[in-house]
């Protein structure tokens, strides 16, 4: 902490004064959040002007004359190493904004087309793989996003968990995909305004793939903007305010949390059991058998009785057998 305030060279102080400037409404932001993950807006189609272009849906090899000339056969290839590496489906209407993302990265490593591109993650255990992932991730997530989730935690599974887990006195939470971290300081949030912590062993884990959102998960610094979505009470409470109309979660939101990167198709590092999981808007991405596998090692990871949090747009529905449904997104273990 004082090594971050040193090289930061300001000052946090206590947040939530009404001068968070307020750049995007929240309604706004809601609504484009839905919006760029059901594929219904491109990134770059959003802020440039939707031309016919962004649809990805010219005829063959559009994207030739380009900066970086990129045909139909290296999308193909550039989708099925995507689809190898992270599960995640890329599918056509993403193609500019996978274009524009990876640009950058041509661009920096002095490539000339996306046939030097494609042949260098071809390659096996190359050095770029990191930063192709990285940039085809996306990352959208909000503070307290989809609140009936945290109300469902206090008013429900923290009561149940408070008897449950009483003889052990210990709660672990997985925030599995947890971008830059607005989602486990949330939960962070909940739990600590709703859980006996004093002489309980409470733990969060918080994951993600991208080691850039993990990255800055960690550091807990946000612009203004972002944390208007939390309410005054909680912005005085749990928020340093800094320069730059930014704004710091306290460490002892951090103090709690674990954040690791982690892609979920590879071998877990850790055994649970988890009390909760909470695996919004990832999956979204993924085809019905990745998915089918996922859900049955959350299964398989989680406590009896363990609970299940999804994103608004997914379901267990011909998925998985394994959770019973106790309301909108919110699952639990069965078996
Ligand atoms: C849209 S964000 C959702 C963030 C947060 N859970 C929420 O709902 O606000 C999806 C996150 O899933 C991560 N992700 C995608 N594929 C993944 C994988 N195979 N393993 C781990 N994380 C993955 C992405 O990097 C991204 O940060």
């Amino acid at each position: 902490m004082g090594g971050f305030l040193t090289t930061r060279m300001f000052r946090w102080t206590g947040c939530g004064e009404p001068g968070l400037s307020a750049l995007y409404r929240r309604v706004t932001a809601a609504t484009l959040l839905g919006a760029f993950e059901t594929g219904a807006v491109g990134t770059t189609a959003f802020i440039n002007n939707p031309t016919t272009e962004d649809t990805g849906n010219l005829g063959a090899d559009s994207y030739l004359n380009r900066e970086f000339p990129m045909s139909d056969k290296n999308f193909a290839d550039i989708k099925q190493i995507a689809y190898r590496q992270t599960g995640i489906t890329l599918t056509d209407h993403k193609k500019n904004m996978i274009y524009g993302r990876l640009a950058r990265r041509l661009r920096s490593l002095g490539l000339k087309n996306f046939n030097q591109y494609c042949e260098l993650i071809a390659e096996s255990g190359n050095q770029e793989m990191g930063d192709f992932v990285n940039s085809i991730t996306t990352n959208l997530t909000a503070f307290f996003r989809e609140g009936h989730h945290f109300e469902f935690l206090e008013q429900e599974v923290f009561p149940a968990l408070r008897t449950k887990n009483l003889p052990q006195k210990r709660v672990r939470i997985w925030s599995a995909g947890c971008s830059t971290g607005e989602e486990p300081y949330s939960l962070s949030i909940v739990m600590q305004e709703h859980l006996p912590t004093a002489g309980w062993d409470v733990r969060l884990l918080a994951t993600d793939l991208d080691t850039e959102v993990v990255a800055h998960a960690r550091r807990g610094v946000y612009s203004g903007d972002r944390v208007d979505s939390v309410s005054e009470e909680r912005r005085q409470r749990w928020f340093l305010k800094g320069g730059d109309d930014q704004a710091k979660v306290k460490p002892q939101l951090q103090k709690i949390i674990t954040f690791k990167p982690l892609n979920l198709l590879n071998p877990w590092p850790f055994s649970g059991p988890f009390d909760v999981i909470f695996c919004r808007n990832v999956v979204i991405y993924f085809d019905k058998d990745t998915q089918k596998k996922l859900f049955n090692r959350y299964a398989d990871i989680l406590a009896d009785d363990g609970y299940l949090f999804i994103g608004h747009s997914e379901s267990l529905h011909r998925v998985t057998d394994r959770f019973r449904s106790l309301g909108r997104t919110i699952y639990q273990k069965v078996k």
